[in-house]
């Protein structure tokens, strides 16, 4: 099964958070491909550990952008980053210490916590971005921050 096609279902037509999503979109795909696959517990670490630097990145950037906007939900949102992260971060060291098999189970719990809080909580976010750009064409341009 192919997981996610982000551009069809879950752009928030917000360009740098909708390329940050897909980029973790892919690399969520990437590793049930290779979950299936049954390659190596090497290369799986390695997807994982880039899985949670992507997340936190991406996280950390939204998160920015939140406080630097004054953003209403930020510690909903903020909140909620941090128990995806944490699951996250749980299935990755669970993993490495080999106390559990990386199963697609575990895996399409996190696609469809992901794919929720994209949908929901940054949906919200970019339509409030894209609300203040339509006030100030640069204001949420991070390029411009
Ligand atoms: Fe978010
Ligand atoms: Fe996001």
């Amino acid at each position: 099964m192919t997981l996610v096609k982000l551009r069809d279902k879950f752009a928030v037509d917000v360009p740098w958070i909708d390329q940050e999503h897909e980029a973790l979109v892919e690399l969520l795909n990437e590793i049930h491909a290779n979950v299936r696959a049954g390659e190596t517990h090497f290369r799986l670490h390695y997807l994982l550990d880039r899985l949670v630097s992507c997340t936190e990145s991406h996280f950390a950037e939204e998160e920015r952008k939140m406080l630097e906007l004054g953003y209403p939900n930020y510690e909903n949102h903020r909140l909620q980053h941090k128990i995806l992260l944490n699951e996250i971060r749980l299935l990755q060291t669970a993993y490495r210490k080999d106390y559990v098999m990386l199963s697609s189970e575990a895996l399409a719990h996190m696609e469809s916590w992901l794919t929720r809080h994209i949908t929901g909580m940054d949906a919200d976010l970019a339509k409030f971005i894209k609300q203040l750009q339509n006030d100030d064409p640069d204001s949420s341009n991070p390029s411009n921050s």
